[in-house]
């Protein structure tokens, strides 16, 4: 699926939470003129270690998702391969500066872990196939180090939320995609899956559009 469209030459693409910018570098290779921005500069350093192996090149920015350095109007699409959307408190302030950085008939298109998730525990297993939070409960999972500095913070909403917060920035929803667990996959890791997989989605992707032309 091009859920970006179908030619990406001399497209101008913000990447969100890119980590190594492995889908900014990707876009790069499809004619794509892509940036990655990311809050930490240890993810920056890998992509950049990365591209000097070989490959497109891409500008990477370090930055917060919440505070786009970046002028209005100034990307034709943003991406997000399970970025900073769920890792900022104020995901609704997220979409408007997306938004803001979107020329009119932009698509930014976002992934993240699919809200139903959130209900389960983090085992591929049988053990987690059994609810064990309320899905209403936006109580963020905090992990803390041995000082009790939250190390990873990561923010639930529910699907409700995030349309109202894509409607809210002045986007229109396009589509909300639940990807299938592919057939030929039959490996697990981490908490993923065949036997979750099965019953229910991993990842929600969204796609938006930016009213105008
Ligand atoms: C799960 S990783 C995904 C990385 C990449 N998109 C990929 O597919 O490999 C999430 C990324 O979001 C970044 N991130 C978290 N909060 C952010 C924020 N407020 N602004 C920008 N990036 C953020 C993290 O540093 C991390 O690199």
């Amino acid at each position: 699926m091009h859920f970006l469209g179908e030619d990406l030459t001399g497209k101008r693409v913000l990447e969100i939470g890119c980590g190594s910018a492995p889908c900014a570098r990707w876009l790069a290779g499809q004619g794509a003129l892509p940036v990655g921005l990311d809050l930490s500069m240890g993810m920056l350093e890998r992509g950049l270690a990365a591209m000097a192996r070989g490959g497109p090149r891409v500008p990477l920015v370090q930055a917060g998702a919440e505070a786009l350095p970046f002028a209005d109007a100034s990307f034709d699409l943003a991406c997000s391969a399970f970025g900073a959307v769920p890792f900022v408190a104020d995901s609704a302030l997220l979409m408007r500066e997306v938004a803001r950085v979107l020329r009119p008939g932009g698509r930014w298109v976002f992934s993240v872990n699919h809200p139903m998730r959130w209900i389960f525990p983090d085992d591929p297993g049988p053990a987690g196939l059994t609810a064990s939070i309320p899905y209403f409960d936006r109580t963020p999972y905090v992990e803390v180090d041995a000082d009790g500095a939250a190390t990873y913070v990561e923010h639930h909403r529910t699907i409700g939320d995030r349309v109202r917060e894509i409607v809210a920035a002045g986007l229109v929803l396009r589509d909300i995609v639940e990807p299938d667990w592919p057939e030929w996959l039959d490996r697990e890791w981490g908490q993923w899956s065949p036997l979750r997989g099965e019953l229910f989605p991993g990842t929600a992707i969204f796609v938006t559009e930016k009213p105008g032309s």
